[in-house]
């Protein structure tokens, strides 16, 4: 071997060492990497781009890298690269911003998207390295979410103790004047509106008291419980109700499952507010489906679910993201103020779990409840 084969061997020894090394940094990294052409097709595929898509590299590379994302993102897509080899103007690369992504089986999912460009001799290549925040950005929303209930409940309970004073005072007086009416034998008509007075205030201490309850919310005394015990004590009360509107309630309960370390009368306090808004949502009849079961995550935590599903109207998918906020409603003045899934949902993150909701218009409507098994 002469001195110049020597130096070349090392030379490509050295590359492919250089080579595997950075492979091997793209292949373990956890963020997924893929490299597009300027047209858009996919060059290279890494290991953890193909766990979060759920593709294998061979089933997307060549093909053009719109396949992993969804509809309205699509049609885009071709226009910010063209756009940006146009114009020099760029939209995305260099800056990385939020997107949608789109797995293999069609579900859509949060991802955080940085483009950068790889000017090359001969060709021009753009890498993206997406990470999926789904778990981000529900703890995001928790979080937004506790922070309203905080707010509305520091409100609620100012509001609440300034009204009780007038509300008391008026009370006391119609009292004494009922009674002075009665003595002094004054026109009936006089009698029946005081009466209609007294009621209605006595219904603005009754909305005060329920407002109270909402941002005190108690003390929270948690035991060692099989949660179909509370699912048990629910169902008994809207027993009758279920039957008179021509409500089947059909339950699928797991038995043997891990106690929970739950407060049972709040957990009996939620599913009485998930089945009062099954039962105002099938005035008609419908069937009531609720079951207990254990599962365990891909982070191997285990949780026992409760699911309750209806056969109702569904919910309207601009309305899912206000479903948990304090006050909202959709019903009636007079028949729901709103509080009832706010304050679920407090109760359940009280408990370290959380409750998410599935709907499908005039199909019906599913909540699931996560309470967390601990040792
Ligand atoms: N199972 C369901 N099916 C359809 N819509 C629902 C269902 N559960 C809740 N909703 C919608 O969510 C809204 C909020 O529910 P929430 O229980 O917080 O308040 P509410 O039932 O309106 O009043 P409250 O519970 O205070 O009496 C309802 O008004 C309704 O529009
Ligand atoms: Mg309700």
């Amino acid at each position: 071997m002469n001195v110049q084969d020597e130096y070349r061997d090392q030379i490509l020894t050295a590359l492919e060492e250089a080579a595997s090394h950075y492979k091997a940094i793209l292949e373990t990294t956890v963020d997924a990497i893929i490299t597009i052409d300027n047209q858009g097709i996919v060059q290279t595929f890494n290991s953890a781009a193909e766990k979060i898509f759920s593709y294998r590299a061979e089933e997307v590379i060549g093909n053009n890298i719109k396949m992993l994302m969804p509809a309205p993102y699509r049609s885009e897509h071709d226009g910010y690269i063209s756009r940006y080899l146009k114009t020099g103007v760029p939209k995305i690369i260099g800056i990385g911003r939020q997107v949608t992504g789109r797995r293999k089986d069609g579900t859509e999912f949060p991802m955080d998207l940085a483009v950068s460009e790889v000017p090359l001799k001969d060709k021009q290549v753009f890498t993206g390295i997406v990470r999926d925040i789904t778990e981000h950005k529900r703890l995001e929303e928790q979080l937004v979410q506790s922070a309203k209930l905080a707010a509305v409940g520091k409100l609620v309970s100012g509001i609440a103790h300034e009204v009780n004073n007038p509300v008391s005072i008026i009370k006391m007086h119609i009292a004494g004047l009922m009674q002075d009416a009665e003595s002094q034998k004054l026109p009936k008509d006089l009698m029946e509106v005081l009466r209609v007075i007294q009621r209605q205030n006595n219904k603005v201490s009754q909305i005060m008291a329920g407002l109270l309850a909402f941002s005190r919310q108690g003390s929270f005394s948690p035991e060692w419980t099989d949660v179909n015990q509370p699912m048990h004590a629910a169902a008994r009360l809207v027993e009758n109700t279920l039957q008179n509107q021509g409500i089947v309630y059909q339950a699928e309960l797991a038995d043997s499952l891990p106690k929970v370390f739950l407060d049972p009368v709040r957990i009996e306090q939620v599913l009485v507010n998930l089945f009062n808004n099954a039962i105002d949502t099938m005035s008609g009849g419908g069937v009531l489906t609720v079951s207990t079961a254990l599962e365990t995550d891909e982070t191997h935590r285990d949780w026992v679910i409760i699911r309750v599903g209806d056969t109702g109207e569904g919910i309207d998918e601009e309305h899912i993201d206000q479903l948990f906020d304090p006050f909202f409603t959709t019903k009636e003045v007079g028949e729901g103020t709103g509080l009832g899934l706010s304050v679920s949902y407090g109760l359940i993150q009280e408990h370290g779990g959380r409750i998410e909701v599935s709907s499908q218009r005039d199909k019906g409507s599913e909540f699931q409840i996560y309470l967390p098994v601990t040792e």
